[in-house]
């Protein structure tokens, strides 16, 4: 924190650390679509995913205090949310009110000014064959669809 700050660092291990999260932050503010591979881990996303928004979402450089609120600097950007998920989670389902994936995903992504969003969705992938090969079906449809 303290060297995004802009506080001097010496020590080797941070050093080479933050020049990793630069590589991150450098890589997604140069992109004109962000590709995001979501699976559903314990109701939210996995945690190699959380560490990679902790270090692209930085006041300053992904968004921005304003006398009214944060707002977001990622504008003009598209996104893609590839989600998977061993249940059912989707909206009219019952555990719809338990999922904290894509819905966090997607105010993350919106928090960061990136609004044009597109999640592909396969879900119910441990439920069995069938449920998975349908569930699959419809996704590939749906990327071709957008491919398309
Ligand atoms: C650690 C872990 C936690 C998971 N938690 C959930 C969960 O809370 N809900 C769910 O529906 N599926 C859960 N899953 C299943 C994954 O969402 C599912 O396997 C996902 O589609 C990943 O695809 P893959 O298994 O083909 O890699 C979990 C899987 C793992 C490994």
């Amino acid at each position: 924190m303290a060297a995004w700050q802009g506080a001097q660092v010496e020590d080797e291990v941070i050093t080479a650390d933050l020049v990793k999260g630069n590589a991150y932050l450098s890589e997604l503010l140069a992109a004109d679509i962000v590709v995001i591979g979501a699976p559903m881990y314990n109701l939210s996303i996995p945690t190699p995913l959380k560490s990679w928004i902790d270090r692209i979402a930085i006041a300053g450089k992904t968004f921005h205090y304003t006398s009214i609120g944060p707002e977001g600097l990622l504008v003009g950007k598209k996104a893609f949310v590839a989600s998977s998920r061993g249940g059912i989670y989707a909206q009219g389902s019952p555990r719809a009110a338990i999922e904290h994936q894509e819905s966090y995903l997607l105010a993350l992504l919106a928090f960061l000014g990136m609004t044009d969003t597109t999640v592909v969705r396969a879900e119910g992938l441990a439920m069995g064959a069938d449920v998975k090969d349908a569930a699959v079906g419809q996704a590939l449809q749906d990327i071709a669809a957008f491919a398309a």
